[in-house]
C-alpha cells in the first residue's frame, strides 16, 4: 500500500466525557464491531473510582491499566482506527488536554438524563481552540432522559457549536423503540441486548408503511412529526462544515445495549478526518510527505520504582516511521535510534517495524523525552500547540530533607517535563510553586518524588486565583505591569512571563488598569 493509501484509510481519535457518561461502555463496543475483542466487558474502565481520591495505592493499580488502554488500534473494513485514551478522573484533565492535540477527530459522550455536563463543557473548548472536528452521541435511550430536542438545545448552547441529528429516537426510557437513521434512511429497531445488534429495517423514505407496522401508528406519526421539524429547523447536514468544526453531527443509541453504536462507527468512518496537516513554528506539515516528523504528546511512567522507565507516546505527523531508524530528537539535537518501538494493536502491544501518520508509537524511555518534544528526519521542526492551562490549585513546595536537595530539584524538572503539573518560580521570593487541575496530583507528585527519587517535600498553601500568561506590543507598558505587580510576577518553565492572580477581582482591576497587556488563560496564543 502507498504511503497516501496508509494514510487515508487512518481514522485517530479521541472519545470524551464527563465520567459515567458511557465513554468506557462505547469504547469497548467499538472494539467489538472491530473484531479487537470478541466479549462485552473486556475492557477495563480505567477511571479512578471516585471513592478512591485517596486511596494512592488503588490509583496505581488503575494507572497501570491505563497504559495498556493508552492507545487501541483495530481494523474496520479497510479502515485502520486508532481510539486514543483519556483519563476519567477530572484531576488528570491537563492529561486529555494534550492527548486531545494528538487526535485528528473526537466523539463526544453525552448522558440523555444529565446533558452537557462540566468537564465536557471544557474538553469542548480544547476542541473549538483547534477546530477538532466533533460527533456527539447521545447515549442511554434505554433510561428515562430529556427531550431530545431539548438536549439539541443545550448542546449547542453549551458545547458553542450548531448541531445536526443525524439520527433520532422512537421515545425514551421504557418506551425507547429505536432510531431512525437520518443519515441512511433506514429504521433501526430498539431489543435491549447486551451483545446482539438491533433488527434494521430498510425503508423507502419517512412515509414507508413499513414503520407503521414496526413501531405503531402513534409512534410513526409522531416520528414524521418530529423528522418535518428537524428538517425545518436544522439545515441539510454539511460535511465540510462538521470537518471545520463548525457543526457536529448528532446521534441517538444506548452503548450498553451495543444500540446505535454501529451507525455511529459507520457514519464516523466515512466522514470522519483522515490524519491531517500539522502546525509547527517552522511550516505546516503533510502527512503524506517523505520525511518523518512526530510529536511526544503523552508520557507514561512506570510505576515501579526498580524500573524506573517511561513510555513516551508519539503521534506520527508525517512520513513512514521505521524501526531502527536514525532519526533526530530536535531539542537535544541527537541522532536517536529505536529498537523497540511498541504500537498497540487489538489491544496488544507489540514490536512495531514500521507506523504510518494518525498512528501512534511507545518509545520506550530513560528520560529523554519531554512533553512536545519533536522527531524527525533530520529536518528542525517544532510542533506548536500543546497548550498549558492556568491550573485551578496552587501550593508552594518545600523540601522536607536538606540532605536532598538536588533530588527534589531534578525529580520536580523531571516530573514537569512528563506534565504531571506546571512550576512557576515566584519572581519575587524565588519559591517555586506547583499548579495542577486537583488535589490529586498534588499527592501524585509527594508519593513519586519519594518513591522514584528519594526527595521528600512538603506543600505549603498560597491562595492563588489564577495563572495568565501576559504579553504586550509595547515593552514599556509591559515592564511597567511587571514593576507594579512584582511581588506576583512567577515564570513557567519555558520561562515565559506569568501574573499570578490572587483573586478574581484584582485580576479584573488589572485588567481595567493596563489595557495594553493581554492576559492568557493558556499558553498557547
Ligand atoms: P465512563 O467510562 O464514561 O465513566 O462510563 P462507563 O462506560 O463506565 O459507564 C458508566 C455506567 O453507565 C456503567 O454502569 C455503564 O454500565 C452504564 N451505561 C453505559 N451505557 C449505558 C446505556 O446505554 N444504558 C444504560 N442504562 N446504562 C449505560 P455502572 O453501574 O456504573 O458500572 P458497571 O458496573 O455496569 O460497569
Amino acid at each position: 500500500m502507498s504511503l497516501q493509501e496508509e494514510i487515508s484509510r487512518r481514522r485517530t481519535f479521541a472519545i470524551i466525557s464527563h465520567p459515567d457518561a458511557g465513554k468506557t461502555t462505547l469504547t469497548e463496543k467499538l472494539l467489538l464491531f472491530g473484531g479487537a475483542i470478541h466479549i462485552a466487558g473486556a475492557v477495563k474502565s480505567n477511571k479512578i473510582k471516585k471513592t478512591a481520591t485517596s486511596d494512592w495505592m488503588e490509583i496505581e493499580k488503575q494507572r497501570g491499566i491505563s497504559v495498556a488502554t493508552s492507545v487501541m488500534g483495530f481494523n474496520y473494513g479497510d479502515y485502520k482506527i486508532n481510539i486514543l485514551d483519556t483519563p476519567g478522573h477530572q484531576d488528570f484533565a491537563e492529561d486529555t488536554y494534550r492527548t486531545l492535540t494528538a487526535v485528528d477527530s473526537v466523539i463526544i459522550v453525552v448522558d440523555v438524563a444529565k446533558g452537557v455536563e462540566q468537564q465536557t463543557r471544557r474538553l469542548m473548548e480544547v476542541c473549538r481552540m483547534r477546530n477538532t472536528p466533533v460527533i456527539i452521541f447521545v447515549n442511554k435511550l434505554d433510561r428515562e432522559g430529556r427531550d431530545p430536542f431539548d438536549i439539541l438545545d443545550e448542546l449547542e448552547s453549551e458545547l458553542k457549536i450548531k448541531v445536526r441529528p443525524l439520527s433520532w429516537p422512537i421515545n425514551i426510557g421504557a418506551k425507547f423503540k429505536g432510531v431512525y437513521n437520518i443519515f441512511e434512511h433506514s429504521l433501526d429497531l430498539f431489543t435491549p441486548d447486551k451483545q446482539r445488534v438491533s433488527e434494521r429495517v430498510e425503508i423507502e423514505s419517512v412515509d414507508d408503511p413499513r414503520i407503521d407496522e414496526n413501531v405503531g401508528e402513534k409512534d410513526a406519526a409522531k416520528l414524521r412529526e418530529d423528522l418535518e421539524l428537524i428538517e425545518g429547523v436544522y439545515p441539510e447536514f454539511n460535511v465540510d462544515e462538521y470537518l471545520q468544526g463548525k457543526v457536529a453531527p448528532v446521534f441517538f443509541g444506548s452503548a450498553l445495549n451495543t444500540f446505535g453504536v454501529k451507525e455511529l462507527l459507520d457514519c464516523f468512518v466515512k466522514i470522519a478526518p483522515a490524519p491531517r496537516p500539522t502546525k509547527t513554528e517552522e511550516r505546516v506539515i503533510n502527512p503524506d510527505e517523505e520525511g518523518f516528523s512526530g510529536f511526544v504528546f503523552k508520557i507514561h511512567a512506570n510505576m515501579d520504582p526498580n524500573h524506573r522507565s517511561c513510555i513516551a507516546f508519539v503521534k506520527i505527523c508525517s512520513g513512514k516511521f521505521e524501526r531502527n531508524a536514525p532519526y533526530k530528537h530536535v531539542r537535544s539535537g541527537k541522532i536517536m535510534k529505536f529498537a523497540a518501538p511498541t504500537a498497540f494493536m487489538a489491544q496488544k502491544k507489540s514490536i512495531v517495524d514500521e507506523a504510518y501518520p494518525g498512528d501512534i508509537v511507545g518509545i520506550p524511555d530513560t528520560g529523554n523525552f519531554k512533553i512536545g518534544d519533536t522527531l524527525t528526519s533530520g529536518e528542525i521542526l517544532h510542533f506548536k500547540g500543546l497548550p498549558s492551562f492556568s491550573p485551578e490549585m496552587f501550593k508552594y513546595i518545600e523540601n522536607s530533607d536538606p540532605m536532598k536537595a538536588k533530588q527534589l530539584e531534578k525529580g520536580v524538572q523531571q516530573l514537569m517535563d512528563e506534565g504531571v503539573a506546571q512550576l512557576f518560580v515566584n519572581q519575587f521570593n524565588g519559591r517555586k510553586i506547583i499548579g495542577t487541575v486537583g488535589q490529586l496530583q498534588f499527592e501524585v507528585i509527594q508519593y513519586r518524588l519519594l518513591h522514584e527519587y528519594g526527595a521528600q517535600c512538603r506543600w505549603e498553601p498560597i491562595s492563588l486565583y489564577k495563572a495568565c500568561w501576559i504579553e504586550s506590543d509595547d515593552p514599556e507598558a509591559l515592564a511597567a505591569f511587571k514593576k507594579r505587580k512584582f511581588q506576583f510576577m512567577a515564570v513557567d518553565k519555558e520561562g515565559r512571563d506569568v501574573f499570578l492572580a490572587d483573586s478574581g477581582y484584582v485580576l479584573q482591576m488589572a485588567q481595567t488598569d493596563f489595557p495594553k497587556i493581554k492576559f492568557h488563560f493558556s499558553s498557547e496564543f
